[in-house]
This record gives structure tokens, sequence and C-alpha cells, in this order.
């Protein structure tokens, strides 16, 4: 190899594989090009999708003009879009607790879900000195690289279950049993799993929780498709009100998005939120002031316009229940082309079960299709998706799915 002339010391990294697929895919010019890569919502033409009410609050925003709109915000963000996403994630109406339960939480603007993740595991890193940082196995690919940057070993629980295409709960109970110290992080997501669209169901999420408590274990919850996965904001977040409302002496933290269920990808719209435990309200302003530190050293605060977006959303009934049509929308397509792609598989005779397909949950389906079989997909019909058979069911429409379910077909036969 040449010698590079530098000073230096790196080495090639390997290319993010889920945005160097969108890379590819826009530059191929196969007419009946389909991506099922990355996990952003399309419309039945495989288009992008401004959310309508977005597009409404878009125009209310330019119409308020207000002075403010470009100027700084605090350190940790827009204060009462904070309080609206915290309102949002934790759901406290009806709660007698209402003020106490609020004050236990600390937030802070962030960029995006990413960035949320980010924040919190450096923030864990400097202040918690976790051990080691639980992942499930397989989890979103960046968790490994978020972690990583924080310089916390990342360790895996068992998740999938390849055989019957289920999720491993007595894989991952009995590991983070038997494995997992106390201080340790588990990273876990809220709802729609990413990558296989297996979730917990609600008694297993208790027992989740149980074992957190007595393990001593500190829950992170990653929140990227509140109201997109079933279409209601409540049931998306059973999990995190859960743990929440009944283990209030354990302390957790959850990163927050809100790329997917508003359709605001590129604005980079997210909250990290930590919750104390009862007792420690003056350690929930130190939190905030400790984070708001990392902010300031790392991007000063969060960009403006898109929580500007949110809160005028959810500031409104109006435009509220809007927002929940929107979501029906969205969740609705996606499991009329998950039943689709079932539908015609079943059809074709296509070898092997598919039923996983209309029950994993939210924006991605877990294949079960190879490496091989995935290269051949994209080698022989130009349909993009993950090489963990992964597949992002949003890509597909009633124009494709039939073509797409004839390529599966196709490479299942040909390509063990
Ligand atoms: C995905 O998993 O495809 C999305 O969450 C996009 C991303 O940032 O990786």
């Amino acid at each position: 190899m040449a010698k590079i002339d530098t000073r230096l010391n790196v080495a090639p990294v390997p290319p993010d594989e889920i945005f160097a697929l969108n890379g590819a895919y826009a530059v191929d010019t196969h007419p009946q090009k389909v991506s099922l890569g990355v996990g952003v919502y399309r419309t039945d033409d495989g288009k992008p999708w401004p959310l309508p009410v977005v597009q409404k609050a878009e125009k209310e925003l330019v119409v308020d003009d207000d002075l403010f709109r470009h100027e700084y915000t605090a350190i940790e963000g827009d204060v009462p879009f904070l309080g609206i996403a915290r309102d949002l994630m934790f759901g406290f109406e009806g709660k007698h607790s209402e003020e106490e339960a609020k004050s236990r939480i600390g937030s802070v603007q962030t960029v995006a879900g990413t960035g949320a993740n980010h924040l919190g595991a450096l923030f864990l890193a400097r202040h918690m000195k976790p051990r080691s940082v639980w992942l499930s196995n397989p989890s979103w690919a960046n968790h490994q690289t978020i972690w990583e940057l924080a310089g916390v070993p990342r360790k895996t629980y068992p998740y999938y279950r390849a055989a019957t295409r289920s999720f491993d709960f007595e894989g991952m109970m009995s590991t983070l049993e038997s494995e997992a110290q106390e201080g340790d992080a588990v990273l876990l997501h809220a709802c729609a799993h990413n990558p296989t669209g297996l979730d917990p169901n609600k008694e297993q999420w208790v027992a989740i929780a149980d074992l957190c408590e007595r393990k001593k274990l500190f829950p992170f919850f990653d929140s990227a498709y509140q109201g997109f996965a079933s279409g209601s904001v409540e049931e998306d977040a059973w999990a995190v009100r859960y743990f929440f409302n009944n283990k209030p002496d354990m302390e957790m933290c959850v990163a927050q998005s809100f790329s997917k269920n508003f359709g605001l990808y590129g604005q980079r719209v997210g909250a990290f939120h930590y919750c104390t435990n009862r007792s420690s309200t003056s350690i929930r302003d130190i939190v905030v002031n400790n984070l708001c530190h990392l902010i300031r050293g790392e991007f000063s605060m969060g960009p403006r316009v898109g929580c500007s977006i949110v809160k005028k959303v959810l500031t409104s009934d109006e435009l509220t229940a809007d927002w929940h049509q929107d979501l029906q929308v969205m969740s609705s397509r996606i499991k009329a082309m998950r039943k689709a792609l079932y539908d015609e598989l079943v059809r074709l005779q296509t070898p092997g079960t598919w039923e996983h397909i209309i029950e994993q949950n939210g924006m991605f389906s877990y294949t079960g299709l190879s490496p091989k079989q995935v290269y051949a997909l994209k080698d022989k019909y130009h349909i993009y998706l993950l090489k963990s058979g992964r597949a992002s069911i949003s890509g597909l429409s009633e124009k494709n799915v039939a073509y797409v379910a004839q390529a599966i077909d196709d490479v299942i036969r040909n390509e063990n």
C-alpha cells in the first residue's frame, strides 16, 4: 500500500451501511429500483411525505413573524418545547402527583435521537461510569458507535431467536441476570425495535423492569418511534411510562427523537430526559447543569426551527388532533404493506414461513434473508436492504410489492 503523507494516525473506517446504501440507491438508474434500506417514511408513490400538520404549522410560524425565530435559545434548548416533549413521553394526565413526577425529570434539547443517545452516553460515561453498556443483539448499528465514542465497553444480550424469528426473552433475561453488574447501563428500545421489529409484551416489560431494579441496572431508553409504530402515542410510550411510574426509586433516562413521528428527519429534533429517583430534585438540577456543560462544549444548543414546529403542533388541540391523524396514515400504510408482502409470498408459495412479517412492529421487518440473498436482490433486482436482512417496509408500495415478493421468491429458491 502506498504510504499516506499525513501527520495523522488514521486508518479507514467502514462506511455507515445505512447511509452508504442510501447513496448507492440514489445513483442507481434502474427504473424498478426499490429502497428498503434507510428507515424513512415514504408514500405509496415512493415519495417523502412532509406531514400535512407540519406544513400547516410551518405556514403559521411564518405568519407569526416572531422576531426571535432565528435567535439563540438557552443552552438547554427551547424550554417550553422541552416541557411539551417530556409530557408527550411520560404522559402525566390524571396523576395525583403530577407536579412531583415532573420535578423528577431533567430535560435538555439534543441534535435529534442520535444526539440524545450520544449526550446520554457521554454523560453516563463521565458521571456514572458504568462498567459496561448492554446492547441488544442485534441493535441499531449506531448504538455501537455512540457508546464506543463515549468510551464505554459494549456487551450484548440475546434478543433474536433466528430459528423462530422471535424475541428471545429468556435469553435476554438469563444473560442480564447472570452477567450484568450493578451500575451497568442497559439500552432498551422503547417500541418498534430496530432492526428486528420485535418488542417485549407488557408482561415481559414488567419483568425487565423488575430485573433492572433488583440488579441495580440503569435503563437507558431509546424512543425513536412514539406514535409512528402503533398509531397511538400512549401505546408506544407504555414501557417508558411503566418504568417511570412503577419504579420511582430507580433512575433511568430516555433519548427521544421526533424524526419519524413528525417526519422532521433533517431538522434534527430531539430531547434527552434524565429521571432522578423520587428524593432528588436538587440532583435533577445538577444533572441539567452538567448536561448543559457538555452541550455548550459540543454544539452550544440544539437547532431551533424543528422544535418550533413540534411546539406549534402540540400546543394546539386542533393541530394535535391532525397530528394523530397523520400518525394513523403512516402506521396504517406500513401495516397494510406488511400484509401485502405477506399475501404475495403466500400466494407464490415461497418456501419458508412469513408470518413474522405481519407480526413485527414499526418501520422494519427482519426478513430472515441471508446476506447472499440480500446481495442477489440488489444485484439482480435493484432492491436495497441491509445485509442483516432488515427491510424498511415503508419502501414498499401497491406498485412495487408484487415485484419485491417475486424477487424474494426467486432468491429464496435459488440463492442458498
Ligand atoms: C435507520 O435505522 O435506518 C434510521 O434510524 C436512520 C438512521 O439514522 O440510521
